[in-house]
């Protein structure tokens, strides 16, 4: 069955060759939607007719937000150290094995409810496609049984091991990358797409430069794609490593040296910012400027996880994307859009044009402007229960119910 969404006052489709600029905007437009499908866009005056039709009455469209960077498999509260981070503690990793302990005694119903809250908040604000990473269980059953519950909701899933070096392995990395990229892969390669470090000399919790290559090394050997996070803390060797190995995305990039900037801007791997982060932790941003300047190509992403941000809200990453980072309302639309399908190789979402994945952010508002314009309101609209039921399996969704 075809549905016509008609009334789009401003349609963001990120294909320049619908419109102007990166965003390829359509004004006045609508798009024909079958099987969870673009089937056509462009002006509304020129629509085909449809089975169905919903009226969005002059508001704004944009493809969902393709959030590329989270951690929700996760039980306990770090309520406290971010209230003590707020008077002057800083963050180096160390509050992720409290993670580790509570969600190693959690059992998978309170984990799966856990993940299912937060993903619903992700998708009442608009967000469509989502990566989960494991990274608290840090044993071979418990990271696999993260995964497993990840799986549940998304395809996009990341093995993250080696988050940090749990306590029973202290002072024993070694042993710790050996049973990573062992055991610990070989039971988690199944449920992943793909495989993660946290590369963090600067952190005493964390993985080096050699460590970090050897995980990512043996995960590509697993037949896993490669994502790192890199630079967060402090400078490291974590951007020109995931350069190097090709990886899809390095996450992060807070401090960056000119050899960083002119590796990623020669490469092929994306550079995810993650404002939220140095919003919940006090941090400089990363200079958003610089790497976009430089050609670089820019995601945005939540990393919603309980320790450094505890936030599910993509329109708020935009929003301190452009107050905090200086970036344009577009390139931070942009960012968190096609740029997190970019992070994910992903072509089927992030951009609405014919042959794409149906999924639609609907805003109550005249333009994608508002996003950062209008901090803090919740301007992704649910559909009504008619509308909804009309469009029910027709705007497709990536996240599963
Ligand atoms: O991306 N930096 C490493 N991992 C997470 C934080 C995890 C935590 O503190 O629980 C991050 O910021
Ligand atoms: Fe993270």
């Amino acid at each position: 069955m075809s549905t016509l969404v008609t009334g789009i006052g401003e349609l963001v489709t990120n294909d320049p060759a619908l419109g102007p600029g990166p965003l390829g905007i359509v004004t006045g437009a609508a798009l024909v939607v079958d099987g969870g499908r673009v089937v056509w866009v462009g002006p509304a005056a020129a629509a085909p007719a449809a089975d169905d039709r919903v009226d969005l009455d002059g508001r704004a469209v944009l493809p969902g937000f393709v959030d590329s960077h989270t951690h929700l498999v996760f039980a306990g509260d770090r309520s406290a150290e971010f209230e003590a981070r707020m008077s002057g503690v800083p963050y180096d990793g160390g509050g992720i094995t409290s993670t580790v302990a509570a969600t190693r005694a959690a059992d998978d119903d309170l984990l799966r409810s856990r993940l299912r809250a937060v993903v619903a908040e992700m998708r009442a604000q608009g967000t469509t496609t989502v990566e989960v990473k494991s990274g608290y269980g840090l044993s071979v059953a418990e990271e696999a049984r993260a995964l497993r519950i990840a799986r549940e909701v998304t395809g996009e899933t990341t093995f993250l091991g080696a988050h940090v070096v749990p306590p029973e392995f202290a002072g024993r990395v070694e042993e710790y990358v050996a049973l990573v990229t062992g055991p610990m892969l070989a039971a988690c390669a199944p449920f992943a797409r793909w495989v993660d470090v946290f590369c963090e000399p600067a952190s005493p919790h964390a993985f080096d430069g050699e460590a970090s290559r050897a995980v990512l090394e043996a995960g590509r050997a697993a037949g896993l794609g490669l994502r790192v996070h890199g630079n967060q803390l402090g400078p490291g060797p974590g951007v020109r490593l995931a350069v190097e190995l090709g990886a899809a995305s390095v996450d992060h990039c807070t401090y960056l040296a000119d050899a960083d900037v002119d590796a990623l801007a020669a490469g092929a791997t994306v550079a995810t910012l993650l404002p939220g982060v140095e919003f919940s932790t006090r941090s400089p941003y990363p200079d958003a400027r610089r790497l976009l300047d430089a050609g670089v190509t820019v995601a945005l992403a939540t990393d919603c996880n309980p320790g450094t941000c505890f936030s599910s809200s993509m329109p708020l990453c935009v929003a301190l994307a452009v107050r905090e980072m200086r970036m344009t309302p577009a390139e931070a639309v942009w960012a968190a859009t096609a740029g997190g399908a970019a992070a994910l190789h992903r072509e089927d979402v992030g951009q609405l044009r014919v042959g794409a994945r149906a999924d639609l952010s609907v805003l109550d508002a005249p333009s994608y402007r508002h996003l950062a314009y209008r901090p803090g309101v919740p301007l992704v609209r649910s559909l009504p229960p008619g509308d909804r039921s009309s469009a029910s399996g027709v705007i497709g969704l990536t996240l599963e119910r």
